[in-house]
């Protein structure tokens, strides 16, 4: 079948990635509501349509952080997404780097810092989650200084998990035990391509940027189990202020939907912040991003910009989250369905036809650039 759009994207990667994968991606926390929100909220802001404008020539570059965007779309941080095709997040970087945009490498990603950077011929942002052992996170930020990471994404809505029912379901985690470990394997066996592409030629299956924290050949188990005790629910604005004064360079705070907040990452001396509910998988019945925004905007009066992201699916949502004021949004589930579907190709075309609606939407809402 021909792809055309992200939700073709989805519906390919459901077909080619095991069970447990494909919801562990596609799901959130709970009940879902406010990642249902996300979407749906984003969905029903209106574009007005204008006529009679010269948009023979539409510009989507922006300017953010003293780095040039092809178009204002980053790759969200997003655990494990490398494990959706080989080697998944060096796929991943390289077609963003094609394509001109940013990509934020998570804390748990398959891949490091390190194998991402050589991989891609540069340095990509890096994600960092506030550890209880003060020293990994040292170590994590001096080694994004050494890779020459031109920002750090320091996500704050996580200072523990939200329950997310369908990993239970699908035997990801909840000790599933022995029943567990056949139950996945049988989603895995349902998937032959994928075994053999990362099952089999794919590894090692580790968090990249944790091996010596938690030991290279131990077994996914274990790192979800470190994760699971090493969150610091302890963390608090002195911490930030710790990260502050490890790391010079761009500081982006993750996971703002408060105007208060906003404006303590500011005091605090952040340089961007990006509205976010974490893609619907942390609070469950929070507001979502895009009715977030405006009040943050308001508060902060442009004085440092903006992100947002949660729920786009197309280049319209783009528009739509620009329109508000974000300075730029991440794509989270969008461009891992793409790297699920087919590799660094599909990164490359989910990336192509976001570029392709927001063009068209500019054009049709008689805007030539965004700037
Ligand atoms: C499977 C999955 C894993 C994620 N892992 C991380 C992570 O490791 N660090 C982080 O800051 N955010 C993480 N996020 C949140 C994303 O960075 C982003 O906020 C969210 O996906 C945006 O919503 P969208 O998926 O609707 O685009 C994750 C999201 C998903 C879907």
């Amino acid at each position: 079948m021909k792809l055309a759009s992200i939700a073709d994207y989805r519906a390919a990667s459901r077909r080619r990635v095991p069970r447990f994968l494909f919801d562990y991606t596609d799901g959130g926390s709970y009940a879902e509501q406010t990642l249902a929100a996300n979407v749906g909220d984003l969905a029903a802001v209106q574009l007005d349509q204008r006529v009679l404008v010269d948009v023979s020539r539409v510009e989507t570059r922006v300017k953010l952080l003293g780095q040039t965007l092809a178009m204002p779309v980053i790759l969200a941080p997003v655990g494990l997404a490398g494990l959706h095709a080989r080697r998944g997040e060096v796929q991943a970087w390289r077609a963003a780097r094609e394509a001109g945009v940013a990509m934020a490498l998570s804390t748990v990603s398959i891949c490091s810092l390190a194998e991402v950077t050589t991989g891609g011929g540069a340095a990509p942002w890096f994600q960092l989650y506030l550890t209880r052992d003060k020293g990994a996170n040292a170590a994590m930020i001096a080694e994004a200084k050494a890779q020459g990471c031109p920002a750090l994404m320091l996500t704050v809505d996580l200072p523990t998990p939200g329950a997310r029912y369908r990993d239970v379901r699908s035997s990801l985690t909840g000790a599933p035990g022995l029943a567990g470990t056949l139950h996945r394997a049988a989603q895995v066996a349902a998937r032959p391509r994928w075994a053999v592409d990362v099952g089999l030629f794919g590894g090692p299956v580790a968090m990249g940027n944790l091996t010596r924290l938690v030991g290279a050949t131990a077994p996914l188990s274990d790192y979800l189990g470190w994760l699971a005790r090493n969150f610091d629910a302890s963390a608090d604005w002195d911490r930030f202020a710790w990260v502050r004064s490890l790391w010079p360079g761009p500081l982006i705070v993750k996971g703002i939907l408060h105007p208060d907040d906003a404006a303590l990452a500011v005091q605090h001396g952040a340089d961007a912040i990006v509205v976010s509910n974490h893609g619907g998988r942390q609070l469950d019945g929070a507001i979502s991003a895009v009715r977030a925004l405006p009040a943050i905007m308001d508060r902060l009066g442009g004085c440092i910009p903006v992100l947002a992201d949660g729920g786009v699916r197309s280049g319209l949502d783009v528009l739509r989250y620009h329109m508000l004021g974000a300075a730029a949004v991440m794509i989270g589930r969008p461009w891992v369905w793409g790297l699920g579907a087919g590799g660094q190709a599909g990164v490359a075309h989910v990336l192509q036809l976001i570029r392709a609606e927001l063009e068209t939407a500019m054009a049709l809402t008689g805007r030539t650039r965004l700037a």
